[in-house]
């Protein structure tokens, strides 16, 4: 094929004109706006590796997500961060523990207007930081795991959860999830898996956001960066085991792993812009090295682009305004 008339220059001319043929469009509700709830704070607590971040009180997490739920947001991803910790993450199957209870308030605040997401991972909840239970030679034993994540599933959604998603990266962990839920009777929640989650340096900023106590890494349960077909098998495995959608994690340097998930996919593709992508724009912006808003739509536009229906990002309040200035 040729086009030797063709000069794509003339569909650029104009703002209007570029707005004609844009293949692609950011709107608030593919948005998902990451939250992060820490038992026993009287204040916020903002994050130094994420300014304008923080951890919030019950009061500060129900007005963000009512404001989200104004904005127009596609959900809130809740993250608790409990005061006492210990082998088993214990905390993280108590009703009143501080996830459960977050849930809790947050459907009591926004009931249907706002997807509430809820994290099914025992990494801020053990005392060793792993994400989960630890076999005697203290390796992260897997199927031990899965029967705590199953109780953990239920207990979230006993809490009001539309949404669970289980990040920990277990083998089978969607299919133990979605047993445990049709067993209790909530036919209903939905579990967005983290499908594709690879062992990550970017994830730094998030480990002070939950206070991590890892020592150590997870490459033996979160993916190799080195991977690509592997991402494939991930995903095939979670919709076998019932995934109703699934996440490609982190987003910006993983955009053809992203490309490939949305291909071959049935289901929404969710992707997380992760909490050291958030670091990096802001870093720099600071510096004054880059344009903030600029940078910040550039880079989720470019995640959208990619393939992701949705994306979890920490700028989905932000980027929600700016879109309804516009
Ligand atoms: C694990 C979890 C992590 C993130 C979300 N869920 C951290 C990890 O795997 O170490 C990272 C999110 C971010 O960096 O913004 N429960």
């Amino acid at each position: 094929m040729s086009f030797p008339r063709h000069r794509p220059r003339r569909l650029r001319q104009t703002p209007v004109m570029r707005r004609l043929v844009a293949e692609t469009r950011l709107h608030p509700a593919e948005l998902i706006l990451p939250a992060f709830i820490r038992e026993g704070l009287a204040d916020p607590a903002p994050l130094q590796s994420m300014p304008g971040v923080v951890q919030h009180t019950t009061d500060t997490l129900k007005r963000a997500a009512a404001e989200a739920a104004e904005l127009g947001l596609g959900g809130i991803m809740l993250f608790g961060v409990p005061e006492e910790r210990d082998a088993e993450g214990s905390a993280s199957l108590d009703p009143d523990g501080v996830l459960n209870a977050a849930i809790r308030a947050v459907r009591d605040e926004v009931g249907d207007s706002l997807v509430v997401m809820s994290d099914v991972c025992l990494d801020e909840f053990t005392d060793h930081g792993h994400c989960g239970v630890l076999d005697a030679q203290g390796r992260v034993d897997n199927d031990a795991t899965l029967e705590v994540y199953g109780q953990m599933a239920v207990a979230q959604a006993e809490a009001g959860a539309h949404v669970l998603g289980p990040s920990g990266m277990m083998d089978g962990q969607v299919a133990v999830i979605r047993d445990a839920l049709d067993a209790a009777g909530h036919q209903d929640v939905a579990v967005l898996a983290y499908a594709a989650k690879y062992a990550s340096a970017f994830y730094g900023p998030f480990r002070e956001a939950v206070d991590s106590q890892l020592t150590g890494d997870r490459r033996t349960y979160q993916m190799d960066p080195a991977n690509r077909r592997e991402a494939i098998l991930e995903v095939e495995l979670d919709l076998e085991e019932g995934a109703d959608m699934v996440m490609v994690k982190p987003a910006m340097s993983y955009l053809d792993i992203l490309a490939d998930v949305a291909a071959m996919s049935p289901v929404p593709v969710a992707a997380y812009q992760i909490s050291g992508e958030y670091a990096m724009i802001e870093a720099a912006a600071a510096n004054g090295w880059i344009d903030r808003k600029a940078s910040i739509l550039e880079s989720v536009l470019g995640i959208r682009r990619a393939g992701a229906n949705s994306v979890l990002t920490y700028w989905a309040p932000e980027i929600a305004r700016w879109l309804h200035e516009a």
